[in-house]
This record gives C-alpha cells, sequence and structure tokens, in this order.
C-alpha cells in the first residue's frame, strides 16, 4: 500500500502543479463526514469535496439509486433516446428553484458548464452581449467562468485572453469597506463611463461569494440589484453552485432576501458527489435559443440524475436545511468564543449564513491579512486530524463546509481540533 507521501511525490511526477491541492491527504474512503486516508488515518471532513457532499460521502440513498440506475442503463443521452429521470428532475428543479415561474431547467456536467449556458441564454433572450459580474467573484475555470471571474491569481493570470464585453464591478463586502450603496454605484458608474445598459445582458452574482471568501450579499443590496436589473430589462443570474442545497439554511441562498432571479445555477450540492449541473431559469428565457443550441453529449448523465433525485429526498426526510442552521450555529458559537480570547489577536472576522460559514484570519488588530496563519492552520489541522478549506481573495479566510449530515458531536470533535490546530499554528508563525 503506498503512503500518502509517496503518492503525493508521485502526483508531483505526473499531475501539473496548476491543479492546486488543499492537502496531501490521499482519500482511500469516506463516510458521513470522515475520510480515511490511504495511511490508515482518520480526518474529520471540514471541506465536503468543496460543497459538494453536503449529503455526506457514501449516503445510502444516494449510492443504492446509482447502483440500480447502474444496471438499468448508464448513457443513451438525453437528446437521442430520452428518459424520465431528467423530465422529473427538471420539473422538481422547477418548483424549488428561486426564479419566477413558469420554470424550465436543462441539465450539464459541471459548474463553469452551467455558468457557460446561462450566458448564453442571457444572450439570447436579451439579444445582448454585456455581462457583469462582482470582484471576489467566482464562477469557473472556461473562459466564460474566467472572464466573469473577479480575481486574477490563480483563476485568470496566464489564461487570457477572455471573452468580451464583460464587466467587473465592486462586490459588497461591509468588512473590506464596500457598501450595499457603493456597490450600487458602481454598476451605475459603469452605466454612465463605459456600457449602456440597454447593451447589457446579465448581471450574475453569487448570494454569498464561496471562493471569494464567505461574503454574504446584503439581502438589500440583492433587492437594489432586482430593481437596476427590470428597470433596465437587464437578467438576473444567480450563481448557486456554492450555496445551494441547503447549505446556508434554506434550500437556496436567494431565498433569504426573497429575490428571485431570472436564471439560476446550480452544481455541486445538487447530486451527492456524482457530477451534475443544471440551469433553471424563466420559461421564456430557457426557451430562447434554437433547438440543438444546448445541450452535449454528456449534458444528462443517468446516474448522476439517479443521484441528484437521492439528494432532494434526504434533504427533505433528514431536514438538512434545519440541520444546516444548527451546525451553522455550532461553528459560529465557538469561532465567535476563539474571537473573544484575548491571547489569540488573530480573528478579524467570523461570519456565516446556515452552514457556510467563515473565519477571516488576520496578523494583529490592524486587521492585516493573514495568509501565512491560514495556510499554517490548515497545515496543522491536517496534522491534527481534521480537513479544512481556505479561500478569499486575500487567502486568509478559513471556510467550514461540513456535510449537513454530520452529528453535532462531530462537528464538536472538528471544531475542539480547530482550536487546538489554531492555538498551534499562532505559535508556529509568531
Ligand atoms: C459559485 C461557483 N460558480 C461556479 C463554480 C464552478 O464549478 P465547477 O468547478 O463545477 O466547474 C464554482 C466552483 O467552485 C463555484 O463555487
Amino acid at each position: 500500500m503506498a503512503s500518502s507521501a509517496e503518492l503525493h511525490q508521485r502526483r508531483e511526477r505526473a499531475v501539473p502543479r496548476g491543479v492546486g491541492h488543499a492537502t496531501a491527504i490521499y482519500a482511500k474512503r469516506a463516510k458521513n463526514a470522515e475520510i480515511w486516508s490511504e495511511d490508515g488515518k482518520r480526518y474529520i471532513d471540514f471541506a465536503a469535496g468543496i460543497a459538494v457532499v453536503n449529503t455526506g460521502h457514501q449516503h445510502p440513498k444516494v449510492v443504492a439509486a446509482v447502483e440500480e440506475q447502474l444496471k438499468a442503463f448508464s448513457h443513451v443521452c438525453f437528446q437521442v433516446t430520452p428518459y424520465e429521470s431528467y423530465v422529473r428532475l427538471a420539473e422538481r428543479l422547477n418548483a424549488i428553484a428561486p426564479v419566477a415561474a413558469p420554470a424550465k431547467t436543462m441539465l450539464i456536467s459541471t459548474g463553469a458548464e452551467a455558468v457557460e449556458n446561462a450566458v448564453k441564454v442571457a444572450r439570447a433572450y436579451t439579444g445582448r452581449s454585456g455581462i457583469i459580474s462582482f470582484s471576489g467573484g467566482f464562477h469557473g475555470r472556461t473562459h466564460m467562468g474566467m472572464a466573469l471571474t473577479g480575481k486574477v491569481v490563480p483563476y485568470k493570470k496566464g489564461f487570457g485572453p477572455f471573452p468580451a464585453d464583460v464587466y467587473n464591478v465592486a462586490f459588497p463586502n461591509i468588512y473590506h469597506g464596500v457598501s450595499s450603496e457603493q456597490s450600487v454605484d458602481s454598476i451605475k458608474a459603469l452605466f454612465k463611463y463605459t456600457a449602456d445598459p440597454s447593451s447589457i445582458a446579465a448581471i450574475i452574482i453569487e448570494p454569498v461569494q464561496g471562493e471569494g471568501g464567505f461574503y454574504i450579499a446584503p439581502f438589500d443590496f440583492l433587492r437594489s440589484l432586482r430593481a437596476l436589473c427590470d428597470e433596465h430589462g437587464i437578467l438576473l443570474i444567480a450563481d448557486e453552485i456554492q450555496t445551494g442545497f441547503a447549505r446556508t439554511g434554506k434550500m437556496f441562498g436567494m431565498e433569504h432576501s426573497g429575490v428571485k432571479a431570472d436564471v439560476v445555477t446550480l452544481a455541486k450540492g445538487l447530486a451527492g458527489g456524482l457530477p451534475l449541473a443544471a440551469i433553471t431559469g424563466r420559461a421564456d428565457v430557457m426557451d430562447a435559443s434554437s433547438p440543438g443550441g444546448l445541450g452535449g453529449t454528456y449534458a444528462s448523465k443517468t446516474k448522476a440524475i439517479a443521484a441528484a433525485h437521492a439528494v432532494l429526498d434526504a434533504i427533505e426526510e433528514e431536514q438538512l436545511c434545519e440541520r444546516a442552521n444548527a451546525l451553522g450555529k455550532i461553528i459560529l458559537d465557538r469561532c465567535n468564543q476563539l474571537k473573544m480570547r484575548s491571547n489569540l489577536n488573530c480573528i478579524g472576522d467570523v461570519r456565516g449564513l446556515g452552514a457556510m460559514c467563515a473565519i477571516e484570519l488576520v496578523k494583529d488588530a490592524g486587521g492585516e491579512p493573514s495568509p501565512q496563519l491560514t495556510q499554517a492552520l490548515m497545515k496543522v489541522a491536517n496534522e491534527n486530524g481534521l480537513i479544512l478549506l481556505s479561500c478569499g481573495t486575500y487567502g486568509n479566510v478559513i471556510r467550514f463546509l461540513v456535510p449537513l449530515t454530520a452529528s453535532d458531536a462531530l462537528v464538536r470533535e472538528g471544531m475542539d481540533i480547530f482550536e487546538t490546530s489554531l492555538t498551534e499554528a499562532v505559535t508556529r508563525v509568531a
């Protein structure tokens, strides 16, 4: 049996460095919110495969649904020989997505593809080309995804040129000094100085920025954005790829503000670990493109669709929105207690919506971001048996993405390790 260390050496020879790594832990098996490495070590998983297994690793319903589908048929291609499970999943997503009814849904495989297709339908519907996105936003690694993404290193550097007619404006980030009003003003300034609103097809926003640092878009801001879109005939695309499927304590992040989008992009938590993405949007918008303009060979995956049905059932039956709120409270309470500890002068901010929680690490009371402490903490946490993920424009945010099926006891155990690791990491970087 190869150790994680040996595998890591092999990986460095075989896999390009551009495929980053948050840990050097090589997974052998996983169950609910725990992962066991090739070395036989057990880890508590606070990453959930980057917000994918909201329903836990190897959820029995997901496993059973996939096994059953595999026995029936694997791939026939929905555009060639359609099947009921796709249509039923579209119906289910149409009924719950935060868009005005009637809605329609198309399926694809990855989040970036969902974003690509959302832009396609928005352009086809409006006959306009401009797209507005936000600083710190992340929308994927395809060319349009990169163009929309508001962070240069590592996502854009060296990969241009990007598709034209994409404009990046300031995300309302209170902690870093940008108010909702300033953000709205930056859009109005764009309309005045750079691009006429009549040329803008859509504005795309994450209700809570994921890679950008778990900054919550103020609800009043989302309402202003909706009004601005309505005033100018612009579509609002909500990128719910990281916020969706109970993560924020509601099925979708937009629900907290009551704002309906015209199109939503969905992926990650949708299929419990199998690759599946969707866009759900207003039927008139979704129908704007010609037959054949949307889709793809693997734009529908029978096993992933079976998994998605099981995920939607599990979220409802196991009340995972409620669980997200309960687990988020455990995490935030503990982080706030740590923030109060006077000898740990390294926590700039604690925030969260449901179980989408984050802690921002700083060098001192002055608030200068500390990516060094963040990296050290992740390493120490790994040594102590906890998997953490970082994010944020300054690389100084730890995001908590525990599977929503984790028990209170496991999350508390994880937070104990978190606390010990933070104290140790502070000493190491001192
Ligand atoms: C908000 C958001 N949009 C888009 C994407 C891209 O999704 P994928 O990595 O499946 O292409 C991500 C992935 O992290 C995301 O968080």
